[in-house]
């Protein structure tokens, strides 16, 4: 008789392979959104994921700050504490789960589990965006492992994608929507009219948002996963504080009617680029809102949901769509992360995939983030103008000022209603920012010009 195959996992007897070995002993620290994802996952896939990883694994002692909402979600059979060091060095523990977030206190308590011998998973980006390269090192010298898929496009397994899956290519970018939140509230203000404060308020209630949602709005969580994401594609260290940064709460909603009568939708994107032209040597690390053309893939990116792209010199452009925040979303990546060190049992930690792709003797640190003036790209430029007919002043301006005008055209009244005044929108070709930056400067002393001069970046990737 035929027996599907993941049937047969979901059967409640582990198989045979899997329960010679002792489990994976885990120590979490946190259970909220992902530690609570991660323990019912966990719990509810348990034989499933044993068979996968070749052991059980199993949760052995959580830290809460409260003890009483921790065993609501835990159940008695897992120890609680409420000193984070204790799961972190306890000597039942194989790996610390840090789940808590934050970077200080968390640096800590994953310094010490490494120094205790244990592997540590964490979703936590924005402690790996500053303290990565110390903790990597430090999992080096005491050979154990350091995870962190959940902390890059949660349900999505970017991470592995770059560092294993695409191992063979030469990556010259990777771009994409990497914050759940800020889509999610584009979307909304677009396709629903929602304000910003009730679109960030939903996207908070839904659990998506950070503890402080000034990370999601101000494009830092971006920029925290753009630089992950940049030292696995490139071979570099984690350089989140050379990374450009720009969120979306100055963005105006005049500009995403505008950038939709020229046939694009702005995304907060984070894109890292590999430049070696004549006009720069190194990497472009940046988070910004971009009009992306609205026939790409990446326009059709809605809600909390997550995309990336990678171009790989063999490969092409690939892409990968999935949730970008949730409970169980990001726990689908930490269990994953479980299941691969589970599975290092065994190995000698120099025939380990390295934590950034690269071993450590191959990373270039040399390789620099370029400055914004040196970053090469499109171009949209909203001027307000007195009258309509200065339309041709601004263009003629704008050439003079050597930007290369792709096109100009005034705001419809659809797009920007009648009170606005009248609006020149401009497209350019590509083009160094610095001389944007100039040309935006002396716009503002034109004697057409009505208003601040309103300038983002246009992104055309493949795909
Ligand atoms: N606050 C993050 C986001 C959660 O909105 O993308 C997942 O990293």
């Amino acid at each position: 008789m035929y027996r599907d195959p993941v049937q047969s996992l979901e059967a409640p007897s582990l198989p045979s392979s899997a329960t010679a070995m002792r489990p994976l002993r885990v120590g979490m620290i946190g259970i909220g959104t992902v530690g609570a994802g991660t323990f019912r996952v966990l719990t509810r896939n348990q034989a499933l994921i044993a068979g996968r990883a070749g052991r059980g694994i199993k949760m052995v002692v959580v830290c809460a700050r409260s003890l009483a909402r921790a065993m609501s979600v835990v159940g008695k059979d897992v120890a609680l504490t409420n000193d984070p060091m204790q799961v972190a060095t306890h000597p039942d523990v194989d790996v610390l789960v840090e789940a808590a977030g934050g970077t200080g206190p968390a640096r800590d308590w994953v310094l010490a589990a490494i120094r205790a011998g244990k592997h540590v998973v964490t979703a936590n980006k924005a402690l790996l965006a500053e303290h990565g390269n110390e903790i990597f090192a430090a999992a080096r010298q005491h050979g154990v492992a350091v995870a962190y898929e959940g902390a890059v496009a949660v349900s999505i397994p970017i991470v592995k994608a770059l560092r294993e899956g695409l191992t063979a290519n030469r990556i010259e970018w990777v771009a994409g929507i990497i914050n759940g939140t800020t889509n999610f509230i584009l979307s909304k203000m677009r396709d629903e009219g929602v304000g910003f404060a009730e679109a960030l308020a939903q996207a908070q209630a839904l659990g998506y948002a950070e503890a402080d949602p000034t990370f999601d709005i101000e494009g830092l969580d971006a920029a925290h996963k753009i630089s992950l994401l940049a030292a696995n594609a490139f071979g570099m260290p984690v350089r989140f504080a050379d990374a450009q940064v720009e969120g979306i709460t100055a963005l105006q909603g005049l500009d995403v009617t505008c950038a939709e009568q020229l046939g694009y939708r702005i995304k907060l994107l984070g894109v890292a680029k590999r430049r070696q032209d004549g006009d720069a040597e190194g990497v472009e690390l940046r988070v910004q809102p971009a009009l992306v053309p609205a026939t790409h893939l990446l326009a059709h990116v809605n809600g909390s949901m997550n995309a990336v792209m990678v171009k790989g010199d063999a490969s092409g452009v690939t892409m990968y769509y999935g949730a970008g925040a949730g409970s169980e979303q990001t726990a689908s990546a930490v269990i994953a992360d479980l299941v691969d060190v589970a599975r290092l049992q065994g190995t000698h930690a120099a025939q380990r995939v390295p934590h950034l792709g690269f071993h450590a003797d191959a990373v270039n640190d040399n390789l620099a983030v370029l400055p914004r003036a040196a970053v090469h790209t499109r171009h949209y430029l909203r001027v307000p103008v007195h009258q309509a007919q200065q339309i041709e002043a601004v263009g003629a301006w704008l050439a003079a000022q050597q930007v290369p005008v792709l096109r100009v055209e005034l705001a419809c009244e659809k797009a920007a209603p009648n009170g606005m005044g009248p609006q020149v929108l401009v497209l350019t070709d590509a083009v160094t920012q610095s001389t944007v930056d100039l040309a935006v400067h002396a716009l503002a002393a034109h004697p057409a010009v009505a208003g601040p001069v309103a300038a983002l970046r246009v992104e055309m990737l493949e795909g």
